[in-house]
């Protein structure tokens, strides 16, 4: 089969963050502007107005604006006193953030394998991974696609270990109409440009419904 050398018609572009910057301009570039006249550019009103509607829209009650994923991940980490000694289970598939994260509290990453259907945690191979020093579980919702939380919740509760939601890759994903990031104790969001092209309002964030488990990375951001 011979290739044509050229195709007639219009390019489409792979990628093409601009077509939904358009449709928010006006609100962002007001939003940036009164964050310039007021001159706190570190929390402030509309820091916690967003922190607030985030967190209603990630349906749980606490939200907390840091300065990257990895931050989010390592903040919460570290509230849960994460550290030398302790191993994290997560998955061999994933941005390099989310292993980063447990490396940078001074924890062991044991890694379980993804379900190469959903490119997400597989639970079927997650509790061989646990071991007496596993203190928590970080499954990642990949690409927009939620891992199986049911089943990791399930196991985390067999085995008493905290769950955290690495959501960088889906802010608004569902699953069993539930949001991503809304089942474990806490979960974080991203502003990655990564495989799935988040737009630059979505601020890197740690969400959680625990009030204990939000009131550390807030004191320590
Ligand atoms: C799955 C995942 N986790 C963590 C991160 C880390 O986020 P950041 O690059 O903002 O540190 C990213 C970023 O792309 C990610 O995709």
């Amino acid at each position: 089969m011979t290739l044509p050398s050229k195709i007639d018609g219009p390019a489409v572009p792979v990628l093409d963050l601009k077509a939904q910057h358009h449709r928010i301009a006006r609100e962002l570039e007001e939003a940036v502007g009164r964050v310039f006249e007021s001159g706190r550019f570190i929390g402030g009103e509309d820091c916690d107005l967003f922190e607030k509607e985030f967190a209603g829209y990630c349906g749980v009650s606490h939200a907390c604006g840091v300065a990257n994923g990895t931050d989010a991940l390592a903040l919460a980490l570290r509230a849960w006193g994460i550290g030398p000694g302790s191993e994290v289970v997560t998955v061999a598939f994933t941005f390099i953030g989310s292993g980063e994260a447990i490396l940078l509290c001074g924890a062991r990453p044991v890694f379980v394998d993804v379900d190469p259907a959903t490119f997400t945690m597989d639970a079927a191979q997650l509790e061989k991974a646990i071991t007496p020093r596993t203190r928590l579980i970080l499954p990642v919702h990949l690409y927009g696609h939620p891992a199986p939380m049911k089943e990791i919740m399930e196991i985390a509760a067999r085995h008493e270990l905290p769950v955290l939601e690495d959501a960088a890759q889906a802010h608004g994903a569902e699953l069993d109409g539930r949001r991503a990031g809304s089942r474990a104790s806490a979960s974080i969001r991203a502003r990655t440009s990564g495989p799935v092209a988040t737009p630059a309002w979505s601020c890197p964030t740690m969400a959680t419904s625990s009030p204990e488990s939000a009131s550390s990375p807030t004191t320590e951001r």
